[in-house]
Protein backbone atom coordinates (compact mmCIF):
# COMPACT_ATOMS: atom_id res chain seq x y z
CA UNK A 1 0.00 0.00 0.00
CA UNK A 2 1.10 3.45 -0.96
CA UNK A 3 1.03 6.12 2.04
CA UNK A 4 -0.53 9.41 -0.13
CA UNK A 5 -1.28 11.46 2.39
CA UNK A 6 -0.56 11.26 6.30
CA UNK A 7 -3.11 13.19 8.58
CA UNK A 8 -2.58 14.00 12.47
CA UNK A 9 -5.68 13.75 14.52
CA UNK A 10 -5.09 15.04 17.89
CA UNK A 11 -6.82 16.32 21.24
CA UNK A 12 -3.81 17.80 23.10
CA UNK A 13 -4.68 20.65 25.30
CA UNK A 14 -0.82 20.88 26.88
CA UNK A 15 0.47 20.21 24.07
CA UNK A 16 2.08 16.86 24.64
CA UNK A 17 0.25 14.36 22.54
CA UNK A 18 0.50 17.42 19.35
CA UNK A 19 4.05 16.46 19.99
CA UNK A 20 4.20 13.08 19.97
CA UNK A 21 1.80 13.20 17.17
CA UNK A 22 4.35 15.52 15.11
CA UNK A 23 7.19 13.00 15.93
CA UNK A 24 5.71 10.41 14.37
CA UNK A 25 4.17 12.07 11.51
CA UNK A 26 8.02 12.97 10.76
CA UNK A 27 9.26 9.00 10.84
CA UNK A 28 6.00 8.47 8.24
CA UNK A 29 7.42 10.72 5.92
CA UNK A 30 9.73 14.25 6.40
CA UNK A 31 7.20 15.72 4.00
CA UNK A 32 4.51 17.74 5.62
CA UNK A 33 1.22 16.20 7.24
CA UNK A 34 -1.82 18.55 7.78
CA UNK A 35 -2.83 18.65 11.41
CA UNK A 36 -6.71 18.45 12.70
CA UNK A 37 -6.20 20.06 16.04
CA UNK A 38 -9.61 18.46 17.83
CA UNK A 39 -8.66 20.24 21.39
CA UNK A 40 -11.31 23.06 20.48
CA UNK A 41 -14.91 22.88 20.00
CA UNK A 42 -14.67 24.25 16.66
CA UNK A 43 -15.36 21.20 14.28
CA UNK A 44 -19.14 20.49 13.76
CA UNK A 45 -19.06 18.99 10.42
CA UNK A 46 -18.01 15.32 9.60
CA UNK A 47 -14.29 15.11 8.33
CA UNK A 48 -14.17 12.67 5.96
CA UNK A 49 -11.26 10.03 5.18
CA UNK A 50 -10.44 7.94 1.91
CA UNK A 51 -8.59 4.68 1.76
CA UNK A 52 -5.16 6.24 0.53
CA UNK A 53 -4.87 8.43 3.49
CA UNK A 54 -3.29 7.57 6.93
CA UNK A 55 -4.46 9.02 9.92
CA UNK A 56 -2.28 9.28 12.95
CA UNK A 57 -4.60 9.95 15.64
CA UNK A 58 -4.18 10.91 19.82
CA UNK A 59 -5.16 11.86 22.71
CA UNK A 60 -3.95 12.22 26.26
CA UNK A 61 -5.31 9.89 28.93
CA UNK A 62 -7.81 10.92 32.00
CA UNK A 63 -8.24 8.99 34.50
CA UNK A 64 -6.95 5.56 32.41
CA UNK A 65 -9.55 6.48 30.00
CA UNK A 66 -9.92 8.65 26.73
CA UNK A 67 -11.44 12.42 27.62
CA UNK A 68 -15.21 12.84 26.99
CA UNK A 69 -14.10 15.88 24.67
CA UNK A 70 -11.89 13.64 23.02
CA UNK A 71 -14.20 10.84 21.84
CA UNK A 72 -16.94 13.17 21.37
CA UNK A 73 -15.14 15.05 18.84
CA UNK A 74 -13.36 11.77 17.17
CA UNK A 75 -17.04 10.78 16.64
CA UNK A 76 -16.70 13.59 13.92
CA UNK A 77 -14.68 11.61 11.67
CA UNK A 78 -15.62 8.95 9.54
CA UNK A 79 -13.08 6.10 7.57
CA UNK A 80 -13.55 4.60 5.11
CA UNK A 81 -11.45 1.42 5.83
CA UNK A 82 -8.58 3.72 6.58
CA UNK A 83 -5.55 2.92 7.85
CA UNK A 84 -4.96 4.63 11.12
CA UNK A 85 -2.23 4.67 13.49
CA UNK A 86 -3.66 5.12 17.57
CA UNK A 87 -1.85 7.05 19.71
CA UNK A 88 -1.93 7.93 23.36
CA UNK A 89 0.06 9.92 25.61
CA UNK A 90 -0.23 9.83 29.97
CA UNK A 91 1.10 11.26 32.35
CA UNK A 92 3.73 8.33 33.54
CA UNK A 93 0.93 6.84 35.98
CA UNK A 94 -1.06 4.31 33.66
CA UNK A 95 -2.38 4.21 30.81
CA UNK A 96 -4.78 1.51 31.25
CA UNK A 97 -8.01 0.72 29.40
CA UNK A 98 -7.35 4.66 26.93
CA UNK A 99 -5.45 2.88 23.84
CA UNK A 100 -8.10 0.20 23.88
CA UNK A 101 -11.17 2.75 23.67
CA UNK A 102 -9.41 4.42 20.81
CA UNK A 103 -9.09 1.25 18.89
CA UNK A 104 -12.77 0.40 19.70
CA UNK A 105 -13.52 3.64 18.74
CA UNK A 106 -11.58 4.35 15.37
CA UNK A 107 -12.63 0.87 14.21
CA UNK A 108 -16.36 1.95 14.62
CA UNK A 109 -15.87 4.82 12.62
CA UNK A 110 -14.12 3.11 9.56
CA UNK A 111 -11.18 2.99 10.29
CA UNK A 112 -8.18 0.32 10.05
CA UNK A 113 -5.71 0.27 13.12
CA UNK A 114 -2.28 -0.84 12.01
CA UNK A 115 -0.43 0.54 14.71
CA UNK A 116 -0.64 1.99 18.34
CA UNK A 117 1.44 3.39 20.55
CA UNK A 118 1.58 4.82 24.37
CA UNK A 119 4.20 7.29 25.17
CA UNK A 120 4.89 9.34 28.14
CA UNK A 121 3.91 13.57 28.37
CA UNK A 122 4.67 15.82 31.35
CA UNK A 123 1.78 15.02 33.91
CA UNK A 124 -1.35 18.03 33.01
CA UNK A 125 -1.05 18.47 36.95
CA UNK A 126 3.25 18.83 37.21
CA UNK A 127 4.20 21.66 39.23
CA UNK A 128 7.86 22.88 39.54
CA UNK A 129 7.54 22.34 43.46
CA UNK A 130 6.33 18.58 42.41
CA UNK A 131 6.81 17.58 38.79
CA UNK A 132 5.37 14.82 37.35
CA UNK A 133 7.45 13.37 34.01
CA UNK A 134 8.72 17.04 33.71
CA UNK A 135 9.83 16.99 29.95
CA UNK A 136 8.35 14.47 28.67
CA UNK A 137 8.31 13.93 25.62
CA UNK A 138 12.07 14.35 26.09
CA UNK A 139 14.52 14.03 22.94
CA UNK A 140 14.58 9.84 23.61
CA UNK A 141 10.68 10.06 23.41
CA UNK A 142 11.17 11.94 20.19
CA UNK A 143 13.33 9.87 18.83
CA UNK A 144 11.56 6.53 19.71
CA UNK A 145 8.22 8.20 18.19
CA UNK A 146 9.78 9.02 14.73
CA UNK A 147 11.73 5.52 14.29
CA UNK A 148 8.05 3.90 15.14
CA UNK A 149 7.12 5.85 12.42
CA UNK A 150 9.45 4.62 9.99
CA UNK A 151 8.37 1.00 11.38
CA UNK A 152 4.44 2.08 10.92
CA UNK A 153 5.70 3.03 7.35
CA UNK A 154 7.22 0.15 6.63
CA UNK A 155 5.00 -2.32 7.80
CA UNK A 156 2.30 -0.04 5.55
CA UNK A 157 4.27 -0.20 2.33
CA UNK A 158 4.84 -3.85 2.91
CA UNK A 159 0.58 -4.77 2.94
CA UNK A 160 -1.14 -5.82 -0.66
CA UNK A 161 -4.27 -4.34 1.64
CA UNK A 162 -5.87 -4.02 5.29
CA UNK A 163 -8.25 -7.41 5.09
CA UNK A 164 -7.54 -9.04 7.70
CA UNK A 165 -4.76 -6.68 9.29
CA UNK A 166 -5.52 -6.37 13.21
CA UNK A 167 -3.47 -5.23 15.95
CA UNK A 168 -3.75 -6.41 20.09
CA UNK A 169 -3.46 -2.98 22.76
CA UNK A 170 -3.34 -3.66 26.74
CA UNK A 171 -6.73 -3.09 28.89
CA UNK A 172 -10.28 -3.88 29.47
CA UNK A 173 -13.57 -4.11 27.96
CA UNK A 174 -16.02 -3.25 30.03
CA UNK A 175 -13.80 -0.36 30.51
CA UNK A 176 -12.73 0.95 33.57
CA UNK A 177 -14.92 4.33 35.39
CA UNK A 178 -13.66 7.01 33.79
CA UNK A 179 -13.30 10.66 34.96
CA UNK A 180 -15.99 11.63 37.57
CA UNK A 181 -18.62 14.84 37.47
CA UNK A 182 -16.24 17.78 38.46
CA UNK A 183 -17.29 20.65 40.57
CA UNK A 184 -13.95 22.68 40.90
CA UNK A 185 -12.00 24.92 38.36
CA UNK A 186 -8.79 26.79 38.53
CA UNK A 187 -9.05 30.35 39.34
CA UNK A 188 -7.83 33.97 38.56
CA UNK A 189 -5.64 35.77 40.89
CA UNK A 190 -4.77 39.73 40.71
CA UNK A 191 -2.88 40.63 39.31
CA UNK A 192 -5.17 39.12 36.19
CA UNK A 193 -5.35 41.56 32.76
CA UNK A 194 -8.70 40.01 31.38
CA UNK A 195 -6.84 39.30 28.26
CA UNK A 196 -8.86 36.17 27.97
CA UNK A 197 -5.86 33.40 26.41
CA UNK A 198 -6.97 31.54 29.19
CA UNK A 199 -10.76 31.03 27.51
CA UNK A 200 -9.21 31.10 23.76
CA UNK A 201 -7.21 27.78 24.94
CA UNK A 202 -10.03 26.02 27.04
CA UNK A 203 -11.37 23.35 25.52
CA UNK A 204 -14.93 23.03 26.78
CA UNK A 205 -15.77 26.95 26.64
CA UNK A 206 -15.46 27.08 30.60
CA UNK A 207 -14.01 29.94 31.59
CA UNK A 208 -15.69 33.63 30.03
CA UNK A 209 -13.90 36.82 30.38
CA UNK A 210 -15.44 40.28 30.97
CA UNK A 211 -14.86 42.63 33.63
CA UNK A 212 -14.15 39.75 35.81
CA UNK A 213 -13.51 36.03 34.68
CA UNK A 214 -16.00 33.48 35.44
CA UNK A 215 -15.29 29.45 35.07
CA UNK A 216 -18.51 27.86 34.98
CA UNK A 217 -16.73 24.77 37.11
CA UNK A 218 -18.76 22.16 35.79
CA UNK A 219 -17.65 22.53 32.53
CA UNK A 220 -14.23 22.30 33.57
CA UNK A 221 -12.24 18.59 32.80
CA UNK A 222 -9.40 19.46 34.69
CA UNK A 223 -6.84 19.96 31.58
CA UNK A 224 -4.70 22.75 32.70
CA UNK A 225 -4.35 24.42 29.27
CA UNK A 226 -5.25 28.05 31.06
CA UNK A 227 -3.04 27.37 33.75
CA UNK A 228 -0.05 26.70 31.14
CA UNK A 229 -1.29 29.43 28.89
CA UNK A 230 -1.30 32.49 31.62
CA UNK A 231 1.17 34.78 30.01
CA UNK A 232 1.18 36.14 33.59
CA UNK A 233 0.95 33.52 35.55
CA UNK A 234 -2.12 34.42 37.51
CA UNK A 235 -4.55 31.05 36.80
CA UNK A 236 -3.81 28.66 39.56
CA UNK A 237 -5.19 25.71 40.96
CA UNK A 238 -6.48 26.88 44.44
CA UNK A 239 -8.23 23.01 45.68
CA UNK A 240 -6.13 21.49 47.80
CA UNK A 241 -7.84 17.64 46.67
CA UNK A 242 -6.75 18.41 43.50
CA UNK A 243 -3.16 20.05 44.73
CA UNK A 244 -2.78 16.95 46.49
CA UNK A 245 -3.48 14.41 43.78
CA UNK A 246 -0.07 16.33 42.03
CA UNK A 247 1.74 15.85 45.43
CA UNK A 248 0.78 12.02 45.37
CA UNK A 249 1.93 11.87 41.94
CA UNK A 250 4.97 13.42 41.85
CA UNK A 251 5.81 10.60 45.12
CA UNK A 252 4.19 7.33 43.47
CA UNK A 253 4.79 8.05 39.63
CA UNK A 254 8.43 9.25 39.55
CA UNK A 255 10.15 6.28 38.33
CA UNK A 256 10.16 7.07 34.28
CA UNK A 257 8.44 4.62 31.87
CA UNK A 258 9.29 3.91 28.77
CA UNK A 259 6.84 4.21 25.31
CA UNK A 260 5.09 0.70 24.43
CA UNK A 261 4.93 0.22 20.80
CA UNK A 262 2.25 -2.47 19.24
CA UNK A 263 3.08 -3.11 15.55
C1 LIG B 1 -7.96 15.05 34.32
C2 LIG B 1 -6.69 14.33 34.00
C3 LIG B 1 -6.58 12.98 34.26
C4 LIG B 1 -5.38 12.31 33.97
N1 LIG B 1 -5.30 10.96 34.18
C5 LIG B 1 -4.14 10.31 33.92
C6 LIG B 1 -4.02 8.90 34.12
O1 LIG B 1 -4.97 8.20 34.43
N2 LIG B 1 -2.80 8.33 33.94
C7 LIG B 1 -1.71 9.06 33.58
O2 LIG B 1 -0.61 8.49 33.51
N3 LIG B 1 -1.80 10.38 33.29
C8 LIG B 1 -2.99 11.02 33.44
N4 LIG B 1 -3.11 12.36 33.16
C9 LIG B 1 -1.96 13.06 32.57
C10 LIG B 1 -2.08 13.25 31.05
O3 LIG B 1 -2.47 12.05 30.43
C11 LIG B 1 -0.72 13.69 30.48
O4 LIG B 1 -0.25 14.81 31.16
C12 LIG B 1 -0.76 13.98 29.00
O5 LIG B 1 0.58 14.13 28.59
C13 LIG B 1 -1.53 15.26 28.67
O6 LIG B 1 -1.65 15.37 27.28
P1 LIG B 1 -1.73 16.78 26.51
O7 LIG B 1 -0.43 17.51 26.80
O8 LIG B 1 -1.82 16.39 25.08
O9 LIG B 1 -2.90 17.52 27.04
C14 LIG B 1 -4.28 13.03 33.42
C15 LIG B 1 -4.42 14.40 33.15
C16 LIG B 1 -5.62 15.04 33.43
C17 LIG B 1 -5.75 16.49 33.10
S1 LIG C 1 -4.83 34.27 30.79
FE1 LIG C 1 -4.26 34.93 32.87
S2 LIG C 1 -4.17 37.16 32.77
FE2 LIG C 1 -5.26 36.48 30.92
S3 LIG C 1 -7.45 36.54 31.50
FE3 LIG C 1 -6.74 34.47 31.92
S4 LIG C 1 -6.10 34.49 34.08
FE4 LIG C 1 -6.25 36.64 33.41
S1 LIG D 1 -11.10 25.83 32.90
FE1 LIG D 1 -10.78 23.65 33.18
S2 LIG D 1 -11.25 22.76 31.15
FE2 LIG D 1 -10.93 24.97 30.84
S3 LIG D 1 -8.75 25.13 30.31
FE3 LIG D 1 -8.91 25.44 32.53
S4 LIG D 1 -8.56 23.40 33.42
FE4 LIG D 1 -9.04 23.10 31.22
Amino acid sequence: MNIKKINRVGFSPTGTTKTVLESIASGMDSKASTFIDMTLPTHDEAICFGSEDVVIIGAPVYAGRLPVHAVERFRKLKGEHTPVVIVVVYGNREFEDALLELKHLVIEQGFVPVSGAAFIGEHSFSTVEFPVAQGRPDSSDIACAKAFGEAVARKIATLESLVGVEIDVPGNFPYKNGMPANSVAPVSMAPCTLCGVCASVCPTGAIEVGDDVVTEASLCIRCCACVRSCPHEVRVIEDEAWKAIGVRLHTNCATPKMPQLFC
